[in-house]
């Protein structure tokens, strides 16, 4: 008979970047709670020390890598650090993701140059530095990033951010067929409009809140935890050959027109 679906994380270490609230989190909890050991990433130390606390409490395995990601430069002094402590994180996560909503005629050229190190180049370096380790330590791996249904498509007054996440897109192929061959696999998950602690001003906007959830076909945000099975699955034993994926999860928001 065919063995049940292995989802397990156990004796996995995964770093999520930018895990203290919104997706990161939730990832987070639901790798611990799929028997990972976690290493949180924020740029407070108090903040990841929190989450960590939180997470023990609830039984998981949480370690904290306080570092901010605009410091792209310091990534690798950092990630070697990282390495030494905790071992070779077997699972990368590249969550974090900033968004500077202006149309590309008001966007300035330092909204560009951050947006694009945060969302773009910071991941890129990241995945480079924890593939490069994978390799060295003669282990799989898997690397998972946060697109976005703008790393498809774009929207009139949100110029910047489809640059970096259609970036992020072409990461995740790029990664596939380079590391695929070593047992390192890249994937991508294009969330679509999440109730996450930067969209509560848009979710409770009178006029823009509802157009969200009128051209959503299931007519509404999603919740946060939503994107916890797309998380665990693609970072799982199940997904073994899966290569090179970016799973929508945005109840059909951008299969209409
Ligand atoms: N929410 C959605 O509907 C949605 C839709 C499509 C795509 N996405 C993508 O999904 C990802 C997560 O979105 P979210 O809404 O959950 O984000 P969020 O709520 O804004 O979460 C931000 C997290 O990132 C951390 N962070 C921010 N800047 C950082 C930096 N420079 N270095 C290190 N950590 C940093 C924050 O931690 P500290 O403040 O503690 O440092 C926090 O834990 C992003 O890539 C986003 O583009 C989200």
């Amino acid at each position: 008979m065919l063995k049940t679906p292995d989802f397990s994380l156990e004796d996995k270490t995964a770093l999520i970047t930018g895990s203290t609230q919104g997706l990161g989190l939730v990832i987070a909890r639901a790798y611990a709670a799929s028997g990972a050991r976690v290493i949180i990433n924020s740029r407070h130390a108090e903040r990841a020390a929190e989450v960590v606390a939180m997470l023990r409490g609830e039984g998981g395995q949480a370690e904290a890598f306080v570092h901010d990601l605009a410091d792209v430069r310091g990534l690798e002094q950092r990630y070697a650090r990282l390495c030494q402590s905790t071992g070779v994180p077997d699972i990368l996560v590249n969550n974090v993701g900033i968004r500077i909503r202006k149309p590309m005629s008001e966007a300035t050229l330092d909204d560009v140059v951050q947006l694009i190190n945060i969302d773009l180049i910071a991941a890129v370096e990241l995945s480079r530095l924890a593939a490069q380790a994978m390799v060295a330590a003669g282990r799989a791996g898997r690397i998972l990033t946060l697109t976005s249904i703008a790393g498809e498509l774009a929207r009139a007054g949100d110029a910047i951010y489809p640059v970096a996440k259609q970036g992020l897109a072409g990461l995740v192929r790029a990664l596939a067929v380079e590391y695929g061959g070593q047992g390192i696999t890249s994937n991508g998950i294009a969330p679509g409009t999440f109730a996450t602690e930067t969209n509560a001003a848009l979710a409770a906007d009178p006029v823009k809140g509802p157009v969200v959830v009128g051209r959503n076909p299931l007519g509404r945000w999603a919740r946060p935890d939503e994107i916890a099975g797309a998380a665990v699955f693609l970072a799982s034993p199940s997904a073994s050959y899966v290569n090179g994926h970016i799973l929508v999860v945005d109840g059909g928001f951008s299969v209409t027109f």
